[in-house]
């Protein structure tokens, strides 16, 4: 049994992620923006025997972080899972692009990941895995890039590589591994209705690189079949 924490885990890949590691009996505290909005989490924590908890946590909050790590005490983090993403001006081009909503992006996906591996790093110093995966977009390769486009989102994410690549070459020698992983491109309210794969047909190949994660892995930004994305 393993403890993991998943952020944004009311819906998307976050919820079936949750679920995923509930069937094999593990600990998971499931955080999220509004619980008390997050039907289907707390159907999941009923039916949970008391395996799966909820928690507020607007990842950009200092306050809700730090309330998480008070909440956590000195329980161990086997897995922190950093999940929750936005796409910021989804669908508006060059000419249109909008501050605020891009210094939001990289509020959640790229500043928020890095904070709350901060705030629980002694929580997951103190588990077996020990490990901390970001889920990434393949958006976020430079390589990859010949379509344009979808500046804030690319940008967000590439910097979310960056800065996970530093981390986990600061963290190797405390035994962390930290991965980056893309999901593919999965229908959820942000991959849309025209998303190449289901949550659950994500989560199961996500689930096997989790699964073999180990210190050989750290630093490395995966496909959700293993397979290495270039930078
Ligand atoms: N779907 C795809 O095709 C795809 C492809 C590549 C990468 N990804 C990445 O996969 C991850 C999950 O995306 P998804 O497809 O499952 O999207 P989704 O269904 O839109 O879910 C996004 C999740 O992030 C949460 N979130 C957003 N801002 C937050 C904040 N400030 N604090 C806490 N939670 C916040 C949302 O919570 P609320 O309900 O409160 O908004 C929701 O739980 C993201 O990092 C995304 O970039 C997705």
């Amino acid at each position: 049994m393993a403890n993991i924490v998943i952020t944004g885990a009311n819906r998307g890949i976050g919820l079936e992620l949750a679920r995923s590691y509930l069937r094999e009996d593990n600990r998971v505290f499931a955080a999220c923006r509004q619980p008390e909005k997050a039907g289907d989490l707390a159907k999941l924590a009923e039916s949970s025997d008391g395996q799966l908890s909820i928690h507020p946590l607007d990842v950009t909050s200092s306050e809700q972080r730090e309330a998480m790590t008070a909440m956590l005490g000195d329980t161990a983090v086997d897995i922190l899972v950093n999940n929750a993403g936005v796409y910021p001006h989804k669908g508006l081009g060059f000419g249109e692009l909008d501050e605020d909503d891009w210094l939001r992006g990289l509020h959640v996906n790229t500043v928020a990941p890095m904070m709350m591996t901060q705030a629980l790093l002694d929580n997951i110093l103190a588990g077996d895995r020990r490990l901390v995966a970001s889920v990434t977009s393949k958006m976020g390769s430079i390589a990859d890039n010949t379509s344009g486009g979808s500046y804030a989102y690319r940008a967000s994410k590439s910097a979310l590589n960056s800065a996970m690549r530093s981390l986990a070459i600061d963290l190797e020698k405390r035994g962390v591994t930290v991965i980056l992983l893309h999901p593919g491109w999965v229908r959820t309210d942000m991959g849309g209705e025209g998303g190449l794969i289901s949550t659950e047909e994500s989560v199961s190949c996500l689930r096997g690189v989790l699964d073999r994660a180990g210190p050989g892995e750290t630093g490395s930004f995966f496909d959700r079949d293993g397979s290495i994305i270039p930078w």
